[in-house]
């Protein structure tokens, strides 16, 4: 469920006419939803209430405006951060560092200090090298690092190639069988603590039984770890719950099943539990907003050539992925719908949002939005081609505050430096 929805024929985001964000903001833009972003957190808190206790991390990866981050971290999220950038965009939204969990796969000895010094919940660890230097500069700041392993527990999450994340050949996590060595290692080492255990499998998972999977090895994990003198008081069992991308598919697993898979599979372990959903918690709380510059007859097909383009949303070209384009003024019922290729004027074929999408008859100047783009939006959009750099708004109620300005040309070509010898 969302908060974009037609009154009296014009799509709204919330209270706010979409095209009325257009003629203050200009276009292309994303828009979020704070009541959607706020809805999605809060049923993930919900599903975990029965655990002793437990934290959302909201994977800030998704979507990681400081505006977005202050309104999460209020309801009380946490922030899971994959760089020193992301930690310190954390911190300067509000985030305390004891609500931070920092992931991936090549943490710096930099970022590691830079964590430490402000406050950090735990490390997932993904690798022995990565383990040994944490160590070191734990131990150069004279503390302890608190840390999970992010363990790889070989199971196949059914989802598109370039986001699987927990199989054997992938990049990610520490094999499951290695997992003692590596923990009776961390045991010897005086700059770090073990907590828990980490795992995560993927990203836009539409079946549960990936997760069941992953999870029933990590209860074994848990147990047997135990047995062998570790205390694991935490499972930080990752992100990936996917979304709808269409409204007719087979409607994804709900926060709420997810919850209970995890009392399910982990519950009577005790342990505190962790997750960091990004998608679903913030993918359906943002359209990316377009105009259309022309209607182009080709030989074969209509294009519709949008003012947006890959260097803004580029799931399409990157994934192959789905979005929904709607127009912005409902189409008036009966009208009949035309089939358009949905490109941006960025100069390569790959510049294809979609092909054969039913529209109404569109016009220069008409405004689409793109459903289900809040996650893996913005955070991904470059300035390929000299095209400044897409704004970001945010909605909530019958407000909106620009989160993320355009910038103008001389902005952008101020950041080069020509050097003096040239
Ligand atoms: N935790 C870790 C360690 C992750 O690597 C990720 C996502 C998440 C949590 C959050 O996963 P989510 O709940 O959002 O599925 N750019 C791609 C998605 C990349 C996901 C990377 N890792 C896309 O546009 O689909």
């Amino acid at each position: 469920m969302d908060h974009f929805l037609y009154r009296d024929g014009a799509l709204h985001a919330e209270d706010v006419a979409i095209a009325d964000i257009a003629r203050t903001v200009g276009t292309p833009f994303y828009v979020y939803s704070a009541a959607t972003l706020t809805r999605h957190f809060r049923l993930f808190d919900e599903a975990l209430s029965w655990a002793p206790s437990h934290l959302v991390c909201f994977a800030m990866k998704s979507l990681s405006n400081q505006a977005v981050l202050k309104l999460l971290g209020d309801l009380g999220a946490g922030m899971d951060v994959v760089s020193g950038g992301e930690y310190a965009r954390a911190r300067a939204a509000g985030v305390p560092g004891e609500r931070i969990v920092f992931s991936g796969v090549g943490k710096t000895r930099t970022e590691m200090r830079a964590a430490l010094e402000g406050g950090i919940r735990q490390f997932n660890l993904e690798s022995e090298p990565e383990m040994e230097a944490l160590n070191e500069v734990a131990l150069s700041l004279g503390t302890v690092a608190p840390v999970t392993v992010r363990v790889n527990p070989d199971v196949d999450a059914r989802t598109h190639e370039k986001i699987a994340t927990g199989r054997k050949g992938d990049k990610f996590g520490i094999p499951i069988a290695r997992a003692s060595e590596v923990y009776a290692r961390i045991a010897a080492l005086p700059g770090l603590k073990a907590i828990g255990i980490d795992v995560h499998i993927g990203s836009q998972l539409t079946q549960l039984e990936p997760f069941e999977q992953a999870y029933l090895k990590v209860a074994d994990l848990t147990e047997r770890l135990r047995a062998e003198g570790h205390e694991i008081t935490r499972l930080d069992l990752g992100g990936g719950l996917g979304i709808p991308y269409t409204r007719s598919n087979e409607a994804p697993p709900l926060p709420v099943e997810y919850g209970q898979l995890v009392e399910r599979t982990l519950g009577h372990l005790g342990c505190e539990i962790e997750i960091e959903p990004g998608r679903l918690i913030s993918g359906n709380a943002g359209l990316m907003v377009s105009q259309v510059i022309y209607v182009k007859e080709g030989e074969s097909t209509r294009f519709l050539i949008l003012d947006g383009a890959m260097n803004d949303l580029i799931r399409p070209a990157m994934y192959g992925a789905w979005h929904d384009i709607i127009p912005v003024a409902e189409a008036a019922p009966g009208v009949e719908q035309q089939l358009y290729d949905i490109v941006g004027p960025v100069c390569e074929s790959g510049d294809t949002f979609a092909k054969g999408r039913a529209l109404p008859p569109m016009a220069s100047g008409d405004l689409v939005a793109f459903r289900s783009a809040g996650a893996y939006g913005a955070v991904m959009s470059s300035e390929y081609n000299t095209r400044p750099l897409i704004p970001e708004v945010l909605v909530q109620g019958d407000h909106f505050a620009v989160i993320r300005a355009r910038p103008t040309f001389d902005e952008i070509i101020a950041r080069d430096t020509i050097p003096e010898w040239l």
